[in-house]
Formats: structure tokens, sequence, C-alpha cells
């Protein structure tokens, strides 16, 4: 596992989009699995700063990791909306295609199986991800066993909690998602997992040194071959020298 650490979260998102701009100079479809959350903000302004500056995404291929079911993609809150606020709709030439499931469908099961039959489709040139308190990854919550195809997920109450700063209160955020497995996320060629903060500090340690358990689903990226963790000081606090040299 290959560990970055910067002073500034806008300096990590310079350097996630140039790992990008890497995969769209030396590919001819470049598939992008695209997480959301406040992490990946600096990567989003980054990407738009270099669309600005001459990058062109239009031949690349989106795939979302995750979506809220119960919110259509007109809802603020939902990842549709996210995604559309942050990137897409700020770059001056859009990707050719952008998946993300739909969360207010009337058989989410189905959509499941669509958007695995997407991401098979598509396969994933880099997968980039946030990571939740409790270690999650899309939402593949820490649970006695890991999903490996696209399902529906009851959230836990650590993750409403966490979620809840973008709702009016608790009970606005929805107590399902759809979520991208952990297989699609493994066989992605290359994953960069981002983080911020101090809260974080305490599960970047357990992902990277720890064992590998499905009770922090983020432990998973310690069987691939191309992570690279992207981090601010505070959430690589806790990594063993070790770990920043290996
Ligand atoms: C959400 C998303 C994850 C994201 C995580 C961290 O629950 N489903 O994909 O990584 O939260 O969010 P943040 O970056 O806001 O800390």
């Amino acid at each position: 596992m290959k560990i970055r650490v910067f002073d500034l979260p806008s300096e990590a998102g310079l350097y996630a989009a140039s790992l990008i701009e890497r995969v769209v100079e030396t590919t001819q479809r470049p598939v992008f699995g695209l997480a959301t959350g406040s992490t990946t903000l600096p990567l989003y302004d980054a990407l738009v700063n270099l669309d600005h500056c001459g990058l062109n995404l239009s031949s690349a291929v989106t795939i979302n990791l995750d979506e809220y079911i119960g919110l259509g993609a007109d809802h603020e809150q939902s990842y549709h909306y996210f995604m559309n606020q942050h990137l897409f709709s700020r770059l001056r030439v859009r990707p050719k295609e952008m998946y993300i499931p739909s969360g207010d469908g009337v058989n989410p099961q189905a959509e499941c199986q669509r958007y695995d039959a997407v991401i098979r489709e598509h396969p994933i040139d880099l997968q980039v991800l946030g990571i939740g308190t409790n270690g999650h990854i899309g939402f593949n919550e820490p649970d006695d066993l890991l999903l490996l195809n696209t399902h529906i997920v009851n959230l836990s109450a650590n993750t409403i909690q966490s979620n809840a700063r973008f709702f009016q209160s608790p009970d606005e955020v929805p107590r399902q998602a759809l979520t991208m497995g952990v297989q699609a996320i493994l066989q992605a060629k290359q994953i960069v997992l981002m983080a911020f903060g101090e809260e974080k500090a305490d599960i970047i340690a357990k992902m990277v040194d720890g064992e590998v358990r499905t009770e922090i689903p983020a432990s998973v990226l310690q069987l691939h071959r191309d992570v690279t963790l992207v981090l601010d000081k505070a959430s690589a606090a806790k990594l063993t020298v070790e770990s920043l040299l290996r």
C-alpha cells in the first residue's frame, strides 16, 4: 500500500486528480469509480481546475459507488445531486457516460442487478474511495460478512449519526442504501482512498496496520496490489513509522 501524506486536503486533492489525469492519458476509454462525501471535494475541485486547464474527460466513463434508497436525483442530499453539484455541472465537457445507482426506483433489487451489469461492461481502471469512521467503503458496513455484488444495505447507527450532519435532523437520514459490493471495488485496477481529519486517524491505522476483518471493511484493501492512500497529517497521525515507510 502506497501512503502519501499532505499538509492540506487541497494538496491531497491535486495529487489524487493527477492520478486520474495519468489514467486519462494512458487509457483509451478510462473508467473511474467515484465516491461521494466531504473528503472527495478537494479532488473534484482539482479536477474542475484541471478541466479548465485542458484536461479532457469526455472519453471517460464514471461509475458511482452508492446512493441512498428513497432519495430522488433532485433531493439535495442524494448522491446524484452531490455529483452534479460538485463535479459534473462544473466541467466544460462531461464524461461520456455517468452511472449512479438509482435510489428511488420501484425495484431496488432489480437496480442492483442492472448496476452489476454496468460494472461488468465497464471494468474500473481507478476507484476513488473515502472511508467512514467505522471503516465502511461505499456503504459496505462492518458486519460478519461482506457482500460481493451490488446490494441493499441497512445503514449502521454510526453511519446514520455521522451523515446526520448533512440533513436537518437524524430522522431524515435514509435507513437504507444501495452500494457496490467489495468485489467490484477489489477488481478495480487501481484504488485511491482519501481520508482527512483526526476523526479518521483511528480507522486509518486499523485498516493499514490491523488484520483483514469484515468488521473493518476497508481492511480488505490490504489484499489489493495497487492501493494509494491519500491522507492529511491528522488522518495519518496514528500510522506506524513502518507503514509510512513501506
Ligand atoms: C458516506 C459514503 C462513503 C464515504 C463516507 C465518508 O457514507 N457512502 O462513500 O466515504 O461517507 O464521508 P466523508 O468523506 O464525508 O467523511
